[in-house]
């Protein structure tokens, strides 16, 4: 049970505790063997970097850099931030250590902590974790949709069903500056019947009044202009192709006209995968449907940073919320390893003895608990059986002087002794005719 303590977690920050971790550990590796089987190469940078990163990458008007960032300045005066996603400090390394030059498409992938000062509720927390998978270098929408197959077989691969993947475009410097004052024009005659965060939104980015999950804003904005209709002859072609492709993988999409995304860089196709399971309970709980996996492709993101043109798509898992579904479905997670055997060891000498003897099990790969600590044989074989072991191993004064040690059989009480060097093998022939 929970005692109270003089100090808690900072708000939105929690502590992942060892019950918790199978979870996690689960999802990173499906996330990796995933990743490595399509070539992406793990990347790590730093979780601080130079604020101005952001601004310019994720946009100086968007959420997360104007009311989400977590900022410091250092002692010599550089404004930095704890990073709120990865795609900005990837796009910077990619140019930093001249992965401009590899040959292309460059796949990376990232794990880790993210930072973002929100309103904590469920799902949605201050320090969080995200799988994280960028490609640079390819146009074709094809990549678009092996990008957004790989994070559906991630979640199927951790048992997930019934997952939507909605999918929009959302044009390009082209066709998407028109649009909006479309949508200005449209909303802006409609201002009264807003609420007044979006009435905020029209004179600062209108394309996020379209996302508002407000009821009254989501009437006004069923009868807007849809920016389906006003893309331009690439984006258009560009979004067909998509959508060929994913009809070709059979993956069950929906397209959401009004999906746009809270970040500046996007261009073209957005994409956010949901569980319909996981929706329908937090519906019932009141609170709003959190995506699992969000992205999309960012064609003008890097040429901010580099000066070159790279085209580039990705997306990120928010690995809290994937975990939170697994424990609350009872999805399978990493196995703990569940030990056989157990050492129980009487005295002083036995207990020397037995440091290097638990070192040759873990060479052989034999995991085995002991509790050296304790000192008297009930108190040791009362774990044992706690543990459930087949095996009890007694090492005593006179085992030790003999080198030998005594097999106990825990189902039967049967023991026997055996040479100390002969333990590990005489362990492993037992333990495979179980
Ligand atoms: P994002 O939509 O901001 O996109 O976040 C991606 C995922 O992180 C979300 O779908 C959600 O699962 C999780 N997430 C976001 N905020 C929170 C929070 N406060 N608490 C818990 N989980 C959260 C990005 O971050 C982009 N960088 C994705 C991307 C990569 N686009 C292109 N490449």
């Amino acid at each position: 049970m929970a005692r109270k303590s003089k100090f808690q977690a900072p708000t939105g920050m929690h502590d992942i505790l060892p019950e918790d971790q199978p979870y996690y550990q689960r999802v990173f590796q499906v996330g990796e063997e995933i990743a490595q089987f399509y070539g992406f190469q793990r990347i790590e940078t730093p979780i601080l970097e130079n604020l101005e990163l952001y601004e310019k990458g994720t946009g100086a008007s968007t959420d997360i850099v104007e009311k989400q960032m977590f900022t410091l300045k250092t002692k010599g005066g550089d404004m930095l931030a704890l990073r709120p996603e990865f795609t900005p400090g990837i796009a910077r390394a990619y140019f930093e250590h001249g992965m401009v030059d590899r040959p292309h498409p460059v796949k990376l992938y990232a794990t880790g902590p993210v930072f973002r000062y929100e309103h904590p509720q469920s799902g949605r927390y201050r320090q969080f974790h995200q799988f994280n998978l960028e490609v640079f270098g390819e146009q074709s929408a094809a990549i678009d949709a092996q990008v957004i197959q790989m994070f559906y077989s991630m979640l199927s691969d951790l048992k997930f069903s019934h997952l939507i993947i909605e999918v929009n475009s959302i044009g390009d410097s082209q066709c998407r500056p028109y649009y909006k004052k479309l949508l200005a024009n449209y909303f802006r005659t409609r201002q009264n019947a807003l609420c007044a965060d979006c009435k905020r939104r029209l004179r600062i980015n209108v394309l996020r009044v379209l996302d508002c999950k407000e009821e009254k804003c989501q009437r006004v904005r069923a009868q807007a202009p849809q920016i389906i209709d006003h893309l331009c002859d690439e984006c258009k072609r560009h979004f067909r192709s998509l959508l060929e492709f994913l009809d070709e993988t059979d993956l069950p999409y929906h397209l959401d006209p009004y999906l746009v995304r809270g970040l500046d860089y996007y261009t073209k196709t957005v994409f956010e995968i949901f569980s319909e399971r996981l929706a329908q309970q937090e519906q019932e709980g009141g609170v709003s449907r959190n995506a699992l996996v969000a992205g999309g492709r960012y064609d003008n993101l890097l040429k901010l940073y580099g000066g070159k043109e790279v085209p580039a798509f990705g997306g990120a898992v928010g690995v809290e919320r994937v975990a939170e579904g697994m424990r609350r479905f009872g999805f399978p997670a990493v196995h703990e390893i569940v030990p056989r055997v157990f050492l129980a060891q009487l005295g002083d000498l036995p207990k020397k003895k037995s440091i290097r003897l638990i070192e040759e099990f873990r060479k052989a790969r034999i995991p085995l608990a002991e509790s050296l600590g304790r000192d008297s044989l009930r108190a040791q074989l009362a774990r044992a059986d706690k543990l459930e072991v087949q095996y009890t191993l007694i090492l005593g004064q006179r085992e030790v002087l003999d080198n030998t040690i005594v097999i106990r059989r825990m189902d039967t009480g049967e023991q026997e002794t055996v040479p100390s060097e002969r333990v590990v093998e005489e362990i492993r022939r037992r333990l495979k005719k179980i």
